[in-house]
């Protein structure tokens, strides 16, 4: 499947390429994104004369949270780009955990958002499909930070979603500026990718995956989400324990 226009990054780059690119490829540190809570750095990563822009998190530049555990976001963000991968939304951009200057991180190709999309705008939408599959995408990774800044819309009016660190805990987090589905039934299209998700997390390449990436205990509360998903039909709304919207929203 091709990855479609990265203007700024290579274009036309397949998604396989992508992953090989920035898997193998030599990564140079070009600069820091200052509005980053963690250590994030925006590089180039370059494999047989093709290159690529890519964020670089290591590690060790992860800020410790009360509320999950140390050293985990990289391979949290990991485990995020390889549900996007299974559900065939594209919602996340091609991601790798890799070794790099800093050490081990993940490192993930950068998109290049249309900076003319009013996010406050976009975030209210309740008729971008783009926007609701992506709702339902939060409720399966338990997205504990879903702002409007996390949103990348691109020309083509595709959208992509970053920092997903802060996934897959196993107690229900849902935060998000993306409620405005709540009690809505799922779309026909949604309970299909779900029933597929449900099989892959449950005996698939998926749950082989995510177990290398995640605990046990939150793998099977992924696989437990998607079943109350599907046998509600409708997507949830907030917990009540728990804020519900990210601070910042934007
Ligand atoms: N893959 C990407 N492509 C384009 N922009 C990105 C990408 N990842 C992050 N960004 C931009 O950088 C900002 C900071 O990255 P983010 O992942 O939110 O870092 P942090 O975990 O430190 O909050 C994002 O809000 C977004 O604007
Ligand atoms: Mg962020």
């Amino acid at each position: 499947m091709s990855t479609g226009d990265f203007s700024g990054s290579e274009s036309y780059l397949t998604d396989g390429d992508a992953l090989r690119l920035l898997g193998n490829g030599r990564l140079e540190v070009a600069g820091r994104l200052v509005e980053a809570s963690n250590l994030t750095l925006y590089c180039t990563v370059t494999l047989e004369g093709r290159s690529a822009a890519c964020v670089y998190k290591p590690v060790r530049g992860e800020r410790p949270l009360w509320d999950f555990p140390d050293g985990t976001l990289a391979a949290r963000e990991v485990a995020a780009y390889e549900v996007s991968a299974a559900t065939g939304w594209r919602i996340v951009p091609p991601t790798v955990y890799r070794d790099g200057p800093y050490g081990p991180g993940m490192c993930q190709l950068w998109v290049e958002p249309n900076r003319e999309v009013d996010l406050v705008a976009l975030v209210r939408s309740r008729n971008d499909p783009a926007l609701r599959r992506m709702a339902v995408y939060d409720a399966v990774v338990n997205n504990a930070d879903r702002k409007g800044g996390h949103l990348l819309p691109l020309r083509d009016g595709h959208i992509f979603g970053v920092d997903h660190g802060v996934c897959f805990a196993a107690e229900d987090k849902l935060r998000t500026v993306l409620w405005q589905w709540r009690g809505k039934p799922l779309l026909r299209e949604s309970v299909r990718v779900l029933a597929r998700l449900e099989r892959d997390l449950d005996d698939g390449p998926l749950g082989r995956r995510l177990r290398e990436l995640l605990t046990l205990r939150e793998v099977t509360a992924t696989w437990e989400r998607v079943r109350r998903l599907l046998d509600t039909g409708v997507h949830p709304g907030p917990s009540g324990d728990w804020p519900a919207v990210p601070w910042p929203a934007i």
